[in-house]
């Protein structure tokens, strides 16, 4: 079913794509000679067109924050296994967590004469003078799952529905709990990442009454423990918070930041207790110290992206959910967006996320909680990773 989907898709994106190029080899072109040197040696993916105008130069360039993190080698995989079916000329590049990278990978995309950029910012702050340089070469900009801010240079968010993501998470927490006094441990992403705020409110909404009634009490955080009362946090507040237990949204960080919050835990501090961790990467590192401590009975540990490496920990029994942000979806989502710009066209907009300077449209789209008990149904029986990646699977 979704297969039919992708393949219709594709073959409108073929034929808008040609439409597009016919319609650019028209006009004046503002073209770019030469390839620059800098920039884009990373990690290059580049699907040649088999469309008639294509010359290999991209009409769609695509930057990625990291090929460190297997989440955004998803992603990869994903336009990769789209685009290539569609002979679309696409250029991929990454930023290996560096925003001057990411801004060189950008000029190196607008010098190839490209027509729509889509971008994950490293630094949603950041990002905003390489997406003013496309936007003044008269490039449409699509943020790609993380927005870019404070500018009015961006033209679509193609996103999940992130404050769901941590709403999920919470949610999980909350059913496993049983009475009062669980020992809470709270974790974050990236404080350079808006989606880092969005996952943490969408968490607190639901954590904070369960807080409040008892249920859980936080261990690890006295800025949370501060504004425990507050049902609704400020961006401020939440930046503080967040600021005490970011993990960058980086493994060794996580590790080290739950072995220091452990070393000073009593063991009255521990026995059962709940972990809100961020993401997949961050939740195997926080798991695998928690894993290890004596004083720690049991654990339930968030996560989201269903990493392969998850997903294995949720059939094993180490990490007990992530959620499902299902990047085909996405990436079609986003190749969506490219196709109706480079047509002179608006993408399809459900919602509006505020960017600090503008209301940008977007069509989040929705997540799935997956644990032990569906990981076959969500992840296997769903086609999105194939059984033989993995084992011990019922
Ligand atoms: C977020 C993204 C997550 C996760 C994280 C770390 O912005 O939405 O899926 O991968 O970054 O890269």
């Amino acid at each position: 079913m979704q297969n039919k989907v992708f393949r219709a898709f594709l073959l409108i994106f073929a034929i808008a794509l040609m439409a597009g190029m016919v319609t650019a080899c028209a006009a004046p072109a503002a073209a770019p000679a030469a390839a620059p040197a800098a920039g884009g040696d990373a990690a290059t993916a580049t699907t040649e067109a088999a469309a008639p105008a294509a010359s290999g130069a991209p009409v769609v360039g695509i930057v990625l924050p990291t090929k460190d993190e297997p989440r955004w080698i998803q992603d990869e995989t994903r336009f990769k296994d789209l685009l290539a079916t569609a002979g679309v000329p696409v250029e991929i590049l990454f930023s290996q967590g560096d925003s001057a990278k990411e801004k060189a990978n950008v000029e190196t995309l607008l010098t190839k004469g490209i027509k729509v950029l889509i971008l994950t910012p490293q630094d949603g702050a950041a990002a905003v003078a390489a997406a003013e340089e496309a936007k003044k070469a008269g490039v449409k900009v699509v943020a790609y799952d993380r927005l870019i801010l404070g500018t009015d240079a961006v033209d679509y968010y193609v996103t999940f529905d992130s404050n769901a993501v941590g709403a999920a998470q919470a949610q999980y927490l909350v059913d496993k709990a049983t009475g009062t006094g669980n020992p809470l441990y709270l974790y974050a992403g990236a404080a350079s990442d808006n989606n880092a705020f969005l996952f943490f409110e969408g968490a607190w909404k639901v954590l904070q009454p369960k807080i409040a009634d008892g249920t859980f009490v936080i261990k690890n955080s006295s800025e949370a423990t501060a504004l425990q009362d507050k049902a609704e946090l400020t961006r401020d507040e939440l930046a503080k918070i967040i600021g005490q237990v970011t993990t960058n949204w980086d493994p060794g960080t996580a590790k080290n930041l739950a072995e220091a919050n452990l070393t000073v835990a009593t063991a009255a501090d521990k026995g059962n207790v709940s972990i809100l961790a961020p993401n997949d990467g961050t939740a195997r590192a926080i798991a695998d110290v928690f894993a290890t401590d004596p004083d720690v009975k049991s654990y339930v540990v968030t996560g989201q992206d269903a990493e392969k490496a998850s997903v294995q920990y949720i059939i094993d029994g180490k990490q007990s959910m992530t959620v499902l942000k299902d990047v085909r979806t996405l990436a079609a989502d986003a190749i969506a967006a490219a196709t109706a710009f480079v047509n002179g066209q608006t993408p399809e907009q459900t919602n509006t996320y505020n960017n600090g300077k503008i209301d940008v449209p977007a069509k989040p789209s929705a997540v799935i909680a997956v644990d032990k008990d569906n990981v076959k149904a969500a992840i296997v029986d769903s086609g999105y990773w194939p059984a033989s990646d993995f084992t011990g699977l019922q």
